[in-house]
């Protein structure tokens, strides 16, 4: 059932073009520049008239919830808190009968994020799953949602279930945003093909395999790791150091870029290997001089650069190119090449990348 692959991780890191394709199929219409989402239809206005929307999930749904924070600010200009379910439902938290609540989760089933959303349920919010599993406790318990179909998850460390929950998240936001005219017309246009074309992009990524391979063997025995990124890519970031974490059980850190200069860049020395995401959409200049403050203190860098780049290239230890897209699509593209370098980081130190120790693949009780 591995598909010819050696682990499920990898089969499902591979998944992707058609998880993220499949996730969209039949919601993105972009000859006729609309998103239609059926299973939120009857809480659009909810939506558009929402003065908050709280995104709850834990661990790797909340990053994708940290990437939803940032879509739906920028398109559909509604202010969004992100929440840690566990820390949510236990702090007495303010909730308004107009908010829109997005409970986000793979397996339907996490404890602590179905507890917060009774809680925003009892106080009379709007609550929206982003599932993967049909049927399971949490769409069950949401007044309505969109399933992410990313097909079933069996490697512990998820993945084609994060870039799923991103394509949702990506689509509601503009489906929102189209439907509150703060989009305009061209800018949906652009989105909408540019989205079509993420898959293809993400077989790009995967087609370097070989090469983040080769970093990988580079960097396997490090005993820790910092994760960079700015916007858009402060989630991957997370999401890079997450990875890197659970399945290789190497420290890892990720941090927005500019906050290393806060903390963090005291740790830099010639042993510490710092993965940027440093692509041209986005605060460009500004990570290139992160670059150049770790470089200066001797740190080694990886950085996921946009093909074509020269200047990083020259600083940098590593570059891995990814192609080029819409600054706000760009975490479907850039989190693919930390995907792979924590698989076959720990394949390498002989790790259990399916079922890594102390974890299990849902979370039923707090
Ligand atoms: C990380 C991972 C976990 C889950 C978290 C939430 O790779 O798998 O951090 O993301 O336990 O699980 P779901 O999404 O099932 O609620």
């Amino acid at each position: 059932e591995k598909g010819g692959y050696e682990h499920f991780m990898l089969k499902e890191i591979y998944e992707q073009p058609r998880s993220i394709r499949d996730s969209m199929r039949g919601r993105l219409r972009p000859n006729s520049d609309q998103v239609e989402l059926g299973g939120i239809r009857d809480y659009i206005k909810k939506f558009v008239n929402a003065k908050r929307i709280i995104i709850l999930g834990c661990g790797t749904s909340w990053h994708a919830g940290l990437v939803g924070e940032y879509l739906f600010e920028d398109i559909a200009r509604i202010p969004v808190e992100v929440e840690y379910a566990s820390e949510f439902r236990y702090r007495n938290p303010v909730i308004y009968e107009d908010d829109v609540v997005i409970a986000i989760s793979q397996s339907g089933e996490t404890a602590d994020t179905l507890a917060a959303i009774e809680l925003a349920k009892s106080k009379g919010a709007t609550i929206i799953g982003i599932c993967n599993v049909i049927g399971s406790s949490i769409p069950r318990a949401t007044h309505a949602g969109s399933y992410t179909h990313a097909g079933p998850e069996i490697g512990v460390a998820s993945t084609k279930a994060f870039t799923a929950q991103v394509t949702v998240l990506t689509l509601m936001a503009l489906h929102v945003a189209h439907q509150k005219g703060s989009i305009t017309n061209q800018r949906l246009h652009r989105l909408l093909i540019e989205l079509d074309s993420i898959p293809d992009k993400v077989q790009k990524v995967l087609d370097q395999n070989e090469k983040i391979k080769y970093i990988a063997e580079i960097y396997k025995d490090v005993h820790n790791a910092l994760y960079l990124g700015r916007g858009y890519n402060f989630p991957v970031a997370l999401e890079g150091a997450l990875k890197l974490k659970e399945i290789s059980y190497i420290h890892a850190e990720g941090y927005p870029a500019a906050e290393m200069k806060h903390g963090p860049i005291a740790l830099i020395d010639e042993e510490m290997p710092c993965f940027v995401i440093a692509p041209r959409a986005g605060a460009y200049d500004k990570i290139v001089s992160n670059i150049q403050e770790v470089k200066a203190r001797k740190g080694k860098i990886i950085a996921i650069v946009t093909e074509g780049e020269k200047l990083i290239k020259e600083m940098a230890d590593h570059t891995i190119e990814i192609p080029d897209t819409e600054e706000c699509l760009m975490p479907l593209i850039s989190v693919i090449p930390l995907q792979l370098l924590s698989y076959h980081i720990a394949v390498m130190r002989g790790c259990n990348v399916d079922q890594p120790r102390n974890l299990a693949k849902s979370v039923t009780v707090e």
